[in-house]
């Protein structure tokens, strides 16, 4: 199995080129079922999971060719010219290796009036439900059950798809996330569905993140129908009381046809800050392009009073600079309290990524997970390198430390990797980061970009 060989302590600098976002793609790919037109996606990011929703759409009867003179450039037809599908069951074998496959559900089901979609798998970092997914469709009319294992979907209404032939999901009122956490990928899944149902949906308390926002803005492209309505948020029942957080109503005009297009996937904001991690640990200065500032406010914010300087050099790029030199500057950084939470607060998917800077920072840090209570998995390969935390529920108590030593460390899930890699480069000596499959799932050319950035790190089997 594959693992990386990291050489801690050498300064990061240089550029970086965020690529496009992967968890704005994937919804974007299954959305792709929803029309028999050829869709051009650009910026699609190259790594295993886009590979992943690649052979799950090959399994659906799309056909799927990646430009190989234009890297990032995707082209998505169907396989069959009158609009046939080959199959509308997402298998197990595909759906178990990524949860994001479940996105396949709400499209299928709307295009082909019935879905069937294995309970999907993905980062293990505790309970990850899908009612939302599943009463939202019902929320359109759709019969959904739990079979063996499997989520099987289809279309009740008594009304034909007059493009199609077959039977339409009914627009209608989704209130399922009113009061709750909007899930991102429940909002994509109701989201496709609701752009080829009869009428009119009403989505409450859709997710905001701008991964969600590029579905809608491709959906549109294609035809779709969406308007968006920002609630003020003193009006309505807020998950994180105290916060001034707005909510989003998505309103959607169903039609009987999508048709193609060619589409730019936004910027990965999670790899930018994770360069932001990595440059923060090292006491670096990375020029970070081809990035979207305006996603990454939350973040900048905390990494800012983490003491990093980031100045926007143009519309898409962000210079990242530590005070002082080297690793020892990071002393001075002070003690901070993040809660994550729901877009534009503090991504949770940055929660671990921060968590390893912190480690070396001055003083304690507290950090509160509201999303996925449970997603602490690097706390324990982090202590391994030399921090010192203390969990108590959802919060982390980091006690700043003068340095890490290397050590043989393991990935749990995707941004736990990424967390890992932050602090083995920080890290005096050499460290062993086994299970890279995790890293890999989420980030393109990780290893060549680090090493471009001088970082001593190989890529080795064993
Ligand atoms: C997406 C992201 C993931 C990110 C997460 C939160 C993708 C491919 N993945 O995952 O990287 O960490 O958003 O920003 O885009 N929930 C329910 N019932 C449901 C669905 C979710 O209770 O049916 C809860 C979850 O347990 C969690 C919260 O809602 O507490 C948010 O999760 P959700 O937004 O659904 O995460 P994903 O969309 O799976």
């Amino acid at each position: 199995m594959e693992k990386y060989i990291i050489h801690g302590g050498v300064r990061l600098e240089g550029s970086v080129k965020i690529s496009g976002s992967k968890n704005a793609a994937l919804p974007i790919f299954a959305a792709t079922l929803l029309t028999d037109e050829e869709v051009i996606l650009k910026n699609v990011p190259q790594l295993s999971d886009t590979q992943t929703m690649t052979l799950l759409l090959r399994s659906l009867g799309k056909k799927v060719s990646w430009d190989t003179g234009s890297p990032g450039r995707v082209i998505i037809q169907p396989e069959l010219k009158a609009g046939l599908v080959v199959n509308t069951k997402a298998s197990y074998e595909i759906v178990k290796r990524m949860r994001a496959s479940i996105c396949v559900l709400g499209p299928l089901l709307t295009r082909y009036s019935k879905a069937e979609v294995s309970l999907p798998g993905g980062c293990a970092f505790g309970p990850r439900p899908v009612d939302l997914h599943i009463s939202g469709l019902r929320a359109l009319g759709a019969d959904v059950k739990l079979i063996h294992g499997n989520i099987v979907a289809e279309a009740k209404g008594l009304l034909k798809n007059s493009a199609t032939g077959l039977r339409r999901l009914r627009g209608g009122h989704v209130p399922v996330m009113q009061g709750r956490i909007s899930s991102v990928l429940a909002t994509d899944n109701i989201l496709s569905a609701a752009v080829l149902a009869e009428g009119e949906t009403c989505i409450e308390n859709a997710a905001r993140e701008p991964e969600t926002e590029d579905l809608v803005n491709f959906l549109k492209h294609i035809g779709a129908e969406i308007t968006q309505e920002i609630e003020d948020p003193h009006k309505e029942d807020l998950f994180h009381e105290g916060k001034s957080i707005s909510i989003q109503r998505l309103r959607v005009k169903g039609v009987s046809k999508l048709h193609g297009g060619e589409y730019t996937i936004i910027p990965d904001r999670i790899e930018a800050g994770s360069f932001m991690s990595f440059a923060a640990i090292t006491g670096g200065k990375l020029l970070i392009q081809n990035c979207e500032p305006k996603h990454l406010h939350a973040v900048i914010q905390i990494f800012e009073e983490l003491g990093l300087s980031i100045q926007q050099k143009s519309s898409n790029e962000l210079l990242v600079k530590t005070a002082g030199k080297r690793l020892k500057r990071l002393k001075r950084l002070k003690g901070i309290e993040v809660s994550t939470g729901p877009y534009p607060l503090f991504p949770t998917d940055m929660q671990a990524l921060l968590m390893a800077v912190a480690v070396l920072a001055e003083g304690d840090t507290i950090l509160e997970e509201s999303i996925y209570s449970s997603r602490f998995n690097h706390v324990g390969e982090l202590e391994r390198l030399g921090a010192s935390i203390t969990l108590e529920g959802n919060k982390a108590y980091i006690h700043g430390v003068s340095a890490l030593e290397g050590a043989r460390v393991m990935a749990s899930d995707l941004r736990a990797g990424a967390a890992l890699v932050a602090a083995s480069l920080a890290a005096s000596g050499k460290s062993e980061l086994r299970r890279v499959y995790h890293i890999k799932r989420g980030y393109e050319n990780l290893l060549g970009k680090l090493k471009k950035l001088g970082a001593k790190i190989v890529l080795e089997d064993g």
